[in-house]
């Protein structure tokens, strides 16, 4: 086990199902967080979920509490890691709602927050084409996506009956892929360089009608 300064991280699989692959390698991922030095907050898709969102709704309401669970989880964590089915070339929908909601807090919560991204799909591909749509709103919120991203190609074979990846190379693909991201999160955390405020297009007047984050 890694030894390193206190690092705490979000993790969950964005699929509601019982049986969901990337339920099952989320769990592979927490074991590798775990085992490199990090405290995980492991949290599932369902309880994110949220009615879609609706700005009458949040006028008279506000945040739904599965947003604002979201949000919680997201503030009491140093770095998020989210393991995402594709569907349709894209995100679920339900993560995209999740990420909207949670969108309207200030301070907005992915600001500068670290983000892991991985998927698992049955196909060739693994999902990697919906991880690329993922990066869209996230990093339009300001959230610091890691560059690598790790996506199980047919993950319905290939994972054994104890949920552990069979081939010794992508499992030490994927541990390799989460260290590098501890020691982001860790330095990130515990030896801060200067840190510039984030601004989407430089010289934009800021606007609260438009700002995502609190200038
Ligand atoms: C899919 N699936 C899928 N897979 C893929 O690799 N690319 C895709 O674009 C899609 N599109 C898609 C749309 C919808 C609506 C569904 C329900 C499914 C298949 C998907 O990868 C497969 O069902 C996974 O098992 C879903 O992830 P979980 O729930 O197992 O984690």
């Amino acid at each position: 086990m890694t030894t390193r300064e206190p690092i705490r991280l979000l993790v969950f699989a964005a699929s509601m199902r019982a049986e969901s692959l990337n339920a099952r390698l989320v769990r592979l991922v927490a074991a590798a967080v775990e085992a490199g030095g990090g405290t995980v907050d492991l949290a599932s898709m369902r309880e994110f979920d949220a009615p879609s969102y609706d700005g009458d709704l949040e006028d008279a309401e506000g945040m739904p509490a599965g947003a604002a669970a979201f949000r919680e989880r997201l503030e009491a964590a140093d770095a998020f890691i989210i393991c995402s089915p594709e569907y349709n070339g894209s995100m679920p929908g339900v993560l995209k709602n999740a990420i909207d909601w949670v969108s309207r807090a200030r301070p907005q919560p992915f600001n500068e927050r670290h983000g892991l991204l991985l998927s698992a799909s049955p196909s060739m591909v693994g999902g990697n084409r919906g991880l690329w749509a993922l990066r869209v709103p996230l990093e339009h919120l300001g959230a610091r996506i890691y560059p690598d991203m790790f996506s199980l190609a047919q993950a319905h074979l290939a994972l054994d009956d104890a949920g552990n990846l069979t081939d010794e190379r992508r499992r030490e693909r994927l541990d390799a892929t989460i260290l590098k991201f501890l020691d982001l999160v860790e330095a990130s955390k515990h030896y801060p360089c200067a840190k510039g405020a984030w601004i989407e297009f430089l010289g934009e007047p800021p606007d609260p009608q438009i700002d995502r984050v609190e200038a």
